[in-house]
């Protein structure tokens, strides 16, 4: 259902018409009256069919649900509707305008993008090749001259299709990988339509409303203080650096030093990070110059340990410190305890920044609020909205309490840029030129609205206690953390035994679970964060387990 409405939603928002009278209505009404009819088309005119045509030289244009293909809403039933793309335009022979080539290209993509989303419910989730395959399909050599639009997206998708991983799938469960809200999926092709820079308030003020209000919306959800700042950046890792960055500039005006001259000859700054703080956060702090954490121990669920922090601080209590914080385990789904932790990083003049990459979601949901108890004390954070949200990629949220270092660490100034005394988008992310990413934000945010986005948590929540409840059922299995979010970790046996229920997972293709390392074992681990997954998909992952375990180790 949620495939259906989704391809009803990416055609409404190709076409862009819904009002009374528009193709889209045409559409119903000839649904009962028009045949199929049959016209040329240039990449059949050279012998290679598109998808959905019936044979070489004709492509079959459907006047209602499609009968060619498994599709219910075919972008052939506007041809020959008020307003469609005149398709015959190849069989007069006339060149065809550049309205009708860019359309073509986007009904095909349409087609594609339909025909991929339905076959998510069965097809496997792995890919069936491998990327030199699909660069061989695709053709190494790069081309003399120019191709049709439409045949290029034909091209793409035949020998991409193939290669590629069901992770919109409801039943892709490795890394953190999300889903993609329906709502946030066709307002993510309204952005690449509009192809908006979204850096000037004055120059895009739709775009910068748009991500104004979602900004808002986000602040108020995750229970952080409604003055922050807000970047819409390409993931958490990004907005990771983002907040360290402003982070590291403020202490560092703290100490009397001007950041702009750089880190060289200024003050020593610490960082101070949990043992099992994300990968990413090292990153972060490589891009922005720092050095690699000082590590502090964890407890079994990987939590900061406060005793050990405060040790962290004594140790130097002059040095400016960044303290890097988590909501959200990879492995266990643990928060570390702010209320605790940020009120005593405070006490050193520390810049507190929260990786919040998946689970600082857990505070849109009254029931799971708890977790993230004392996080909206901290300085900065980072999450992601092509996670738990359900955005496409690419798309992360820098926030940070004080605007104005914000501003300070990441604004871009040009004499030809138009500013606006409100503040501008290129003011809050690192890059200059970008997309409208928050655009799609709004989308899910005002289509799910505040009892959508708790619910969706904790169904997520709760699909994955119902994994961890069968699979500690399971003989042999063993459940590594205490499932307080969306993560599981669990074990079958010695690493050997682990790893072989994670490969013959792969191999059997219903689902996809990850293999890792936590605490010194192979495990395998489970992340729900697909809006999509029904209960039928957890139940059929399962099965999948069962018998991946079953199968004796060779
Ligand atoms: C806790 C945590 N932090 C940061 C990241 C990095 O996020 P992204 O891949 O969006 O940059 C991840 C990715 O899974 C994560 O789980």
């Amino acid at each position: 259902m949620v495939a259906g409405l989704l391809s009803a939603a990416v055609g409404v928002a190709l076409l862009g018409r819904v009002e009374a009278g528009s193709p889209l209505t045409t559409v119903t009404s000839s649904r009962t009256t028009k045949q199929p009819t049959r016209i040329a088309s240039s990449a059949s005119r050279r012998g290679r069919p598109r998808p959905g045509e019936d044979g070489p030289g004709t492509l079959t244009v459907c006047p209602g649900p499609c009968q060619t293909r498994d599709v219910p809403v075919c972008l052939h039933e506007v041809a020959g509707g008020e307003g469609a793309v005149d398709e015959t335009v190849d069989r007069t022979g006339d060149a065809p305008s550049p309205d009708t080539v860019r359309d073509r290209a986007l009904r095909r993509a349409h087609e594609h993008a339909a025909t991929w989303l339905h076959s998510l419910g069965d097809r496997p989730v792995p890919a069936r090749v491998d990327a030199d395959t699909v660069a061989d399909a695709l053709g190494r050599e790069l081309p003399d001259g120019p191709a049709e639009a439409a045949d290029v997206v034909d091209l793409l998708a035949s020998a991409g299709e193939p290669g590629l991983t069901a992770m919109p799938s409801g039943r892709f469960f490795g890394f953190v990988t999300g889903g993609s809200h329906p709502a946030a999926l066709a307002a993510d092709w309204l952005v690449s339509v509009w192809d908006q820079n979204a850096i000037l308030r004055k120059v895009t003020p739709a775009v910068a409303a748009v991500e104004e209000v979602a900004a808002g919306w986000l602040l108020e959800l995750l229970g952080l203080p409604g003055g922050c700042g807000v970047g819409f950046v390409t993931g958490a890792t990004a907005a990771n650096f983002t907040g360290i960055a402003a982070g590291r500039d403020e202490l560092l005006r703290r100490a009397g030093w001007d950041p702009v001259r750089g880190l060289a000859g200024g003050p020593p700054l610490r960082v101070v990070a949990g043992r099992e703080r994300h990968d990413s956060v090292e990153l972060a702090l490589r891009y922005a110059g720092l050095p690699r954490p000082e590590l502090v121990d964890v407890d079994r669920e990987g939590r900061v340990v406060p005793g050990a922090l405060r040790e962290a601080l004594d140790a130097s209590p002059a040095v400016p410190t960044l303290l890097l914080l988590q909501a959200g385990n990879l492995h266990s789904g643990a928060f570390d305890p702010f209320e605790a932790c940020v009120g005593l990083a405070h006490e050193y003049g520390a810049w507190v920044h929260v990786d919040g990459a998946f689970g600082l979601w857990a505070a849109a949901s009254p029931s799971h609020a708890h977790l993230t108890a004392g996080v909206e004390a901290a300085d900065s954070w980072a999450t992601d909205a092509h996670k738990t949200l359900n955005v496409p990629y690419d798309c992360g949220i820098a926030v940070v309490r004080d605007p104005a270092a914000l501003t300070a660490a990441m604004g871009g100034h040009g004499d030809y840029l138009i500013a606006d005394a409100a503040g501008d988008a290129i003011d809050r992310v690192p890059e200059m030129s970008r997309r409208a990413r928050g655009v799609p934000v709004w989308a899910a945010l005002r289509a799910m609205g505040r009892s959508g986005v708790a619910q969706m948590v904790d169904r997520m929540c709760a699909q994955a206690r119902t994994f961890a409840d069968a699979i500690g059922t399971i003989e042999g299995a063993e459940i590594l953390n205490d499932v307080v979010l969306t993560q599981v970790c669990a074990a079958f046996g010695d690493d050997d035994r682990t790893q072989g229920v994670v490969a013959r997972m792969l191999r059997d293709g219903t689902a996809w679970t990850s293999g890792s390392r936590w605490h010194g074992r192979a495990v395998l681990r489970l992340s729900v964060s697909n809006a999509a997954t029904t209960d039928d998909d957890v139940h059929r992952t399962l099965e999948a387990l069962r018998r991946a375990v079953a199968e004796p180790q060779p």
